[in-house]
C-alpha cells in the first residue's frame, strides 16, 4: 500500500471525519459580515485559532482542510497552527484551487481555476506538512444546465489536479459539487450528479490517478433549496447511495460528503441514515461514508463567537457538539435528541 493510500484510509478510519475550514478570504469575510464580525486578517486568525484549539476536537476529526492564509498562521503565543494540528494527531490538508470563475461561452456556469503553477505549490505544501489537498468544482442546475462543456471541463481540471497531487505525495480530495441553489427536484439533482461523477472518474482514469489515494467529496442527492418538497432522511440516503453505487468505482478510498448549505441537524440526520442503512462493508456501499463539512460544523460556533473572546468557550462547545453529532452519524448512532442537550 502506498503512503497516500494509508493516509486516505486514516482520514476515513473509525467514526472520525474532516473539518473543512478552508474558506477563501472572500468567503470567510462574507460569513463574518453576516455574523457582524470585523473582516480583518487578525479576526480570521483568531477564529481559526478558536477552531483548532477546541478541546476534544481530535476525538471526532481526523483531518482539517486549511486555506493558504491559515497554513501560514500561528496562535497568539506564536505557535504555528501546523504544530497545534500535529500535536493533536490531526492531519493537515490544504485547498489548492483558486476559485470558480465564469466559464466562457456558457452563461451561468463556472470552471475552477488553479492549475498554473500547481505542481510547485503542491510540493511546497507537502514540505510544510500537508498530507492531502482539495479542489472544488461547482455545477449549477437550471434551464439547460449543466452543459456537457461544463461537466467535462471541470472533470478534466479535477483529474489534472488529482494527478499532480499524487505526484507530490498528497491524497486528492476530489469535489464536484452539484449546487443546491434553485427549485429543482431530487431526481434532477440525482441525474446531474451521476453525469458529473461518471465524467470525473473517466477523467481520473485517463490521467492515471490511483483511486486508493482519492477521497470523493460529493453533494448528497437533494432537491433545490427553493423546492417545496422535503424528502425524508431515508429518501436522501437511498438516492445518494444509489447514485454513488452507479458511478463510483469500488477502488475509491472513500466518500466524505460536503454539506452544501444544509443545516447542521439535517446534514447529520442524512449522513446517519446512510450509515444506518448502508455502512461499509456492504454490497450497496463498499466505501466508508464520511463527512467533510464546513458550514454544517462551523455555523453555530461562528454565530456564537461573533468576534468576542468572551464567547470563545461556548463557541468551541458548539463546534465540538456538531463534530460529535457527525461522528455519531458515521456509526448510525445519531439521534435528534442529541440536539437537546447540545448547543
Ligand atoms: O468546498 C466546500 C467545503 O469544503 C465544504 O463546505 O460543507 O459548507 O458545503 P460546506
Amino acid at each position: 500500500m502506498t503512503d497516500m493510500a494509508r493516509t486516505a484510509r486514516l482520514l476515513l478510519a473509525g467514526d472520525k471525519g474532516l473539518l473543512a475550514m478552508d474558506e477563501s478570504t472572500g468567503t470567510c469575510d462574507k460569513r463574518f459580515a453576516r455574523a457582524g464580525i470585523l473582516q480583518t486578517e487578525e479576526a480570521r486568525r483568531r477564529y481559526r485559532e478558536l477552531i483548532l484549539t477546541t478541546p476534544g476536537l481530535a476525538e471526532c476529526i481526523s483531518g482539517v482542510i486549511l486555506y493558504d492564509e491559515t497554513i501560514r498562521q500561528a496562535q497568539a503565543d506564536g505557535t504555528p497552527f501546523l504544530k497545534i494540528i500535529e500535536a493533536a494527531g490531526i492531519l493537515p490538508g490544504i485547498k489548492v484551487d483558486t476559485g470558480a470563475k465564469d466559464l466562457a461561452g456558457h452563461a451561468g456556469e463556472k470552471i475552477t481555476e488553479g492549475l498554473d503553477g500547481l505542481r510547485e505549490r503542491l510540493h511546497d505544501y507537502f514540505a510544510k506538512g500537508a498530507r492531502f489537498a482539495k479542489w472544488r468544482a461547482v455545477i449549477a442546475l437550471g434551464d439547460g444546465l449543466p452543459t456537457h462543456a461544463c461537466i467535462d471541463a471541470n472533470a478534466h481540471a479535477l483529474a489534472r489536479y488529482a494527478a499532480l497531487c499524487q505526484e507530490a505525495g498528497l491524497v486528492a480530495i476530489v469535489e464536484p459539487e452539484v449546487l443546491m441553489d434553485g427549485d429543482h427536484t431530487l431526481a434532477r439533482c440525482q441525474q446531474a450528479t451521476e453525469r458529473a461523477l461518471r465524467a470525473v472518474f473517466e477523467q481520473l482514469s485517463a490521467q492515471n490517478v490511483a483511486l486508493d489515494g482519492v477521497i470523493l467529496k460529493p453533494n448528497m442527492i437533494l432537491p433545490g433549496l427553493a423546492s417545496p418538497a422535503q424528502p425524508t432522511a431515508d429518501e436522501v440516503a437511498d438516492a445518494t447511495v444509489e447514485t454513488l453505487r452507479r458511478a463510483v468505482p469500488v477502488e475509491t478510498a472513500g466518500i466524505a460528503f460536503l454539506s452544501g448549505g444544509q443545516s447542521g441537524e439535517r446534514a447529520s440526520a442524512r449522513l446517519n441514515a446512510m450509515n444506518a442503512k448502508f455502512k461499509a462493508p456492504s454490497a450497496a456501499a463498499p466505501w466508508p461514508l464520511g463527512f467533510s463539512f464546513a458550514r454544517a460544523i462551523q455555523q453555530p460556533a461562528l454565530e456564537i463567537w461573533a468576534g468576542k473572546d468572551s464567547n470563545r468557550a461556548e463557541a468551541q462547545r458548539a463546534l465540538l457538539h456538531r463534530a460529535q453529532c457527525n461522528s455519531a452519524a458515521r456509526r448510525g448512532a445519531y439521534a435528534p435528541s442529541m440536539e437537546v442537550s447540545g448547543s
